[in-house]
């Protein structure tokens, strides 16, 4: 009879996982035999390339230049060594010659966000010097026939909103929306593409998950309820833009990285359900609010939330989609690190704890494809302080993102992140994601070997 029960108990097990592994196979492309160079993009592509306000202006005080000074309970310093952000690259100041070098790459757009707390240094106060300086800098972008992409929050606010609570208190998007109103009514007239927030799901988990953001939080409800209010932000946003001057003019759209999560043992059901419940939270629960109007996360004993606008359905005239990392799952029993992330020998890994996993963009852009709006590619890149890896990045990711197109997704453009090496958060300068290789003692830039690929390829397809 046990016996019996054992039997039963190892063939539904059995049956569950061969359900997974069948349904949801990780796609994995044979990259021996694909030529990458056959590629092609339509002539309307928008080829551009990325930064963000904090990693590159120099002297921010907002929510991250306070968090570099602090330590994480055991006495870490919050960035790695503790570096600081500072003077960045000094593009508030070199700004000019920075669109020298987007000209150099033969790309016609450019990605910038602009910094809360210089704009807003107080609740009662706008700094019009401040509006003036990022006036100046999108003349000086448009003179030069680059089309500017404004994103209004990537991941800082001023020190005054994070008293106030940020985005951990629905009440608080008022402010946030006051601010973006008076940024809209500046440059509406001369920027066509809005961003609103970059990457909600990653300050929600890293700010209030895993603590590598600031605040440093590790509650994961409250992390539910971040990424809660930062929809429910992005959609108010949407709506008040668009009612104003301009606002049925231009492109608004939402940032969105998309991670994929894989389980480690396919073999291992509790690996199933945890890169489920991750992807869940990460992911789909972002995509189907904007689809359905609904934000659910349903994980026991994690996160369990509910939520309706029925606003969030078409509050977006583009999905700005982000693309980095594969993250392979193994579950382990800690309430504090359910899970731990894994790297396949026999992939390439980059600087940053991400692989090359080129099918892992296609794979994206079928994720988002679902909400029938068009996609733009408004970050992809990679760590590579030997610029041994980015050229291979580069062809693989391009040859994925050429594919969707090939087969009828309707993708608009490719943003690549990023300019020049800048303060990558928790890692500080370590990280090099630029094409232009940056000295941070003389501010020098240099074109990277690896980058010639992208200019290559933007010339040739333009
Ligand atoms: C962020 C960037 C960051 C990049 C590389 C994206 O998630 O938007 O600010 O530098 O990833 O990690």
């Amino acid at each position: 009879m046990t016996i019996g029960i054992f039997y039963i108990v190892i063939g539904l097990y059995v049956i569950a996982i061969s359900y997974f592994h069948f349904k949801y196979p990780e796609m994995r492309w044979n990259w021996d035999n694909i030529s990458t160079d056959k590629i092609s993009f339509p002539q309307s592509f928008i080829w551009g390339t990325a930064t963000a306000a904090h990693q590159v202006e120099g002297n921010c005080t907002n929510n991250w230049s306070e968090f570099e000074k602090g330590t994480k309970d055991g006495g870490q310093p919050n960035i790695k060594d503790n570096q600081q952000s500072g003077i960045a690259c000094d593009h508030w100041n070199r700004y000019p010659e920075d669109i020298k070098l987007i000209r150099e790459l033969g790309v016609t757009h450019y990605r910038f966000s602009v910094e809360w707390s210089k704009i807003q240094p107080k609740q009662e106060t706008f700094d019009v010097d401040v509006l003036d300086h990022y006036s100046k800098m999108i003349d000086t972008l448009i003179e030069n026939n680059i089309t500017p992409v404004l994103t209004l929050q990537h991941f800082t606010h001023p020190i005054w909103f994070d008293r106030l609570g940020a985005f951990e208190k629905e009440e608080n998007i008022n402010i946030f929306i006051s601010f973006c109103e008076r940024v809209f009514e500046e440059y509406s007239g001369k920027v066509d593409y809005w961003c609103t927030i970059n990457e909600p799901a990653v300050v929600a988990t890293q700010g209030y998950f895993s603590g590598r953001f600031p605040p440093g939080k590790k509650d994961s409800d409250l992390s539910a309820v971040v990424l809660k209010n930062f929809l429910e932000a992005h959609v108010q946003v949407y709506h008040t833009l668009k009612k104003m001057e301009n606002g049925s003019r231009v492109k608004i759209g939402l940032v969105k990285n998309i991670n994929q999560f894989d389980p480690w043992r396919r073999w291992h059901l509790l690996d199933w359900l945890i890169s489920s419940a991750v992807n869940h939270f990460f992911n789909d629960s972002t995509i189907e609010f904007l689809r359905t109007g609904i934000f659910k996360i349903r994980i026991p004993g994690l996160a369990w939330i509910y939520h309706e606008n029925p606003g969030a359905i078409g509050s977006i005239d583009f999905f700005g989609l982000n693309y980095y990392s594969h993250n392979h799952l193994k579950m382990q029993f800690s309430v504090e690190e359910p899970f731990t992330m894994q790297y396949p020998d026999e992939d390439i890994l980059t600087d940053m704890p991400y692989t090359i996993y080129g099918e892992g963009i296609y794979r994206a852009i079928e994720d988002v494809s679902s909400l029938g709006v068009p996609i733009i590619i408004t970050e992809n890149g990679v760590a590579d302080s030997e610029d041994n890896r980015r050229e291979l990045y580069i062809k693989r990711y391009l040859y994925a993102v050429s594919k969707a197109i090939e087969n009828g997704f309707d993708i608009r453009g490719y943003f690549y992140w990023s300019l020049i090496d800048n303060f990558e958060w928790s890692f500080g300068y370590d990280m090099k994601f630029g094409l232009f290789e940056v000295n941070h003692t003389t501010q020098e830039r240099t074109l990277r070997r690896g980058a010639k690929t992208f200019i290559d390829i933007v010339r040739d397809e333009t």
